[in-house]
């Protein structure tokens, strides 16, 4: 029996500004069991990083939670009073953040950083109990054994991040969410921190939320997929079933979108820009990009296709794959 980790129910994240609230996460729910490797894809300004720091509760002004529920592994994480929230950060879930390389204190040894998290939580290592722990952390993201000894000026990028990791897994936490850890690295540096990520999980058995925007990578990495659009989730479901039959149009777009060096098929971009989220656009918030838009989809907002437990896609077409609606209304864009 698979245990869930993390559940997230109905959960509203809106930023006040002049203009209007925006609502960067709209009525979003999800489901994470113990172990799932899980990658939340979705453009630039989709909501990605307000979900990552919701689940943390790290949502600051103007930013704020109207509405829902967190739950990471029996905690209810939006009622946890401020002096449980510093354990319940790095205990039941750490991040590395997006940009973690600046995150860095550049004034001390990357060692004593390590050890300041593990002071900060109580954890009390002698100098041969601390030397190990260093150790066999750097063992696990791959870095040599003097690195700790280093500053991180003396690091490239790519060994910043994977120390970001191991600064993360210290306290080894239920979770660990990762925000684009591979944006600003090169492409062969970009895999080795997705592999460091990989043997994290198997080594610690601890439930990983990837986010980005990079569907190749994001696929290769995770079990489950998620993708998000304008604060929505508007497809979950497994990796390989999300590639091999996408089915939302989004979904469809971002897998068209992607090189394919067998076949050699034409790319295809995503056509126009994503929406306000001040005003978003009515129905489908999808609706105005979409080249499979229909007479329903500027009005009415899709109800939930469940394809089985795990897996659910918000899309009108689904009406029509179930007959309910006559398919010559379909028009291209
Ligand atoms: N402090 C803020 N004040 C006002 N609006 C904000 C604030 N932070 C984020 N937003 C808005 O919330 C929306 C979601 O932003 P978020 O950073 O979560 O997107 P993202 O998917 O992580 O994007 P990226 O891939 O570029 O990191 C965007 O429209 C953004 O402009
Ligand atoms: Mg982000």
């Amino acid at each position: 029996m698979s245990q869930t980790i993390l559940e997230i129910k109905n959960l509203y994240v809106n930023y006040h500004t002049r203009q209007g609230d925006v609502k960067a996460v709209s009525n979003l729910n999800l489901t994470l069991d113990k172990g799932d490797k899980f990658g939340l894809v979705g453009e630039s300004g989709s909501g990605k990083t307000t979900l990552a720091n919701a689940i943390l509760r790290m949502i600051k002004p103007p930013g704020y939670i109207p509405e829902g529920k967190i739950n990471l592994d029996g905690t209810d994480v939006l009622s946890l009073s401020e002096s449980d929230l510093r354990k319940f950060r790095s205990t039941s879930v750490a991040i590395v953040p997006q940009a973690a390389m600046n995150a860095l204190n550049p004034v001390r040894r990357i060692g004593q950083q390590i050890n300041d998290a593990f002071v900060d939580h109580g954890v009390k290592l002698s100098k041969s109990e601390l030397n190990d722990r260093l150790a066999e952390l750097m063992l696990t993201v791959g870095l040599r054994s003097e690195v700790p000894r280093l500053f991180p000026h003396e690091l490239s990028g790519g060994m910043k991040q994977r120390v970001s990791i191991a600064m993360a897994v210290s306290l080894n936490p239920k979770l660990i969410i990762a925000d684009e850890p591979t944006s600003a690295l090169d492409v062969v540096v970009q895999r080795q921190v997705i592999d460091t990520l990989d043997q994290v999980q198997e080594k610690y058995g601890s439930t990983i939320l990837l986010v980005g925007h990079d569907m190749g990578l994001m696929a290769q990495f995770s079990n489950r997929l998620g993708i998000m659009y304008a604060g929505e989730l508007v497809e979950i479901g497994s990796s390989t079933e999300i590639f091999s039959k996408p089915n939302h149009p989004y979904t469809e777009i971002l897998i068209s979108s992607l090189p394919d060096t067998k076949t050699k098929r034409k790319l295809v971009g995503i056509p126009g820009l994503p929406p306000t989220l001040i005003n978003p656009p009515t129905g489908c918030k999808f609706h105005p990009r979409c080249p499979k838009v229909f007479e329903p989809c500027s009005d009415l907002v899709p109800e939930k296709e469940i394809i089985d437990e795990k897996s659910f896609f918000f899309c009108h077409l689904s009406t029509i794959n179930n007959g309910k609606v006559d398919k010559k209304i379909v028009g291209t864009k």
